[in-house]
């Protein structure tokens, strides 16, 4: 069993919050959807069906590298606008900024620097344009954390773009966004029916999501697959594994084996993410840090996670289900 011991940053909850509770909890997010900050890296996002043909949809994104030449924000502007349509929830795990284009940088180039961003306030102008960009979609963001783009600029220009972004959307258009951390987790807790004002219901399914921006190399010929066998080890509690970082993009499951109390044998599943973000960076391979690195061609996009409510009669298949496709 996991060592049930909490750390410094977690904060204690006092107790859980009842169906109507959850209800009159102030969010900004849409649908029959709310969300709790329980420490500033753990975040429960509370959804009600009311019906066993109604979708809970969250949009798994990283990398955007929003502000690179080389970033696919049509591909972005289509999730997102499938992002509304759909009632979902984002959660963005890092990278948001590319941010390598100032003065001070040793890698700028002229070539690789939006218009809009060419000028004397260029960190501003990051933020100012990026809220313009996210902010008819601020409703639907959840949590946004921080990749090793933004705490470069953290590290060595002392602001956070992560900070600055989510202060600025939630300023500008009331949303209530969170900032996460490099690493956190989003607990996903779930309710059925109608709610009976008075009568308490604990949460009747949940689902733990742990994300970490990543880390390491290109790992050309594994992808990174083999983190996922060391995560599985030190992230026992994790239904799903999301991470990002090396523009890579694969589903992989890893199956085990439990035992309940009552001696039956069961398998569960710990689903790994690898999410591949936005950058375009290889295009005709004519040229340019990447091609001449050896880098290859990388995919580009994002991750769509589907809850529904099932009422099967098969307990393997009962309660909160849900399944990944690729966002494309
Ligand atoms: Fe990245
Ligand atoms: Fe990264």
């Amino acid at each position: 069993m996991p060592n049930k011991k909490k750390t410094s940053t977690t904060k204690k909850t006092t107790k859980s919050k009842t169906t109507t509770e959850v209800d009159e909890a102030k969010s900004h997010l849409p649908g029959n959807t709310h969300m709790e900050e329980i420490s500033r890296n753990v975040h429960f996002i509370n959804h009600r069906f009311h019906s066993t043909t109604e979708n809970f949809w969250v949009l798994l994104t990283s990398d955007r590298h929003h502000d690179n030449p080389h970033c696919n924000q049509e591909l972005e502007k289509k999730h997102l606008d499938e992002a509304k349509e759909r009632n979902a929830v984002i959660i963005d795990y890092g990278d948001l900024f590319c941010a390598m284009q100032g003065k001070f940088d040793r890698r700028a180039s002229k070539d690789d620097i939006r218009p809009e961003h060419q000028s004397g306030n260029y960190l501003d102008k990051l933020v100012s344009t990026a809220t313009d960009f996210y902010a008819p979609y601020a409703d639907n963001f959840a949590v946004m954390g921080p990749g090793n783009h933004e705490t470069a600029m953290l590290k060595h220009h002392e602001t956070n773009l992560t900070e600055r972004l989510v202060e600025r959307l939630n300023m500008s258009t009331g949303s209530q966004i969170k900032t996460g951390g490099y690493s956190g987790w989003v607990k996903f807790k779930f309710w059925y029916g109608k709610d009976s004002p008075g009568v308490e219901r604990k949460c009747e399914g949940s689902v733990n999501l742990w994300y970490h921006h990543g880390y390491g190399g290109d790992a050309p010929v594994t992808k990174g697959t083999i983190q996922t066998g060391r995560q599985a080890v030190y992230v026992p509690d994790a239904h799903i594994v999301c991470t990002g970082h090396t523009h890579n993009e694969w589903i992989f499951p890893i199956t085990r084996i439990r035992i309940k109390d009552s001696g039956l044998i069961y398998h569960d599943e710990q689903l790994h993410l690898k999410t591949p973000g936005y950058k375009e960076e290889y295009e005709d391979g004519y040229g340019g840090w990447h091609i001449e690195r050896g880098g290859p061609p990388k995919p580009n996009g994002a991750m769509w996670l589907r809850f529904w409510w099932s009422k099967s009669t098969n307990n393997a298949i009962r309660g909160i289900q849900y399944e990944v496709t690729r966002a494309k």
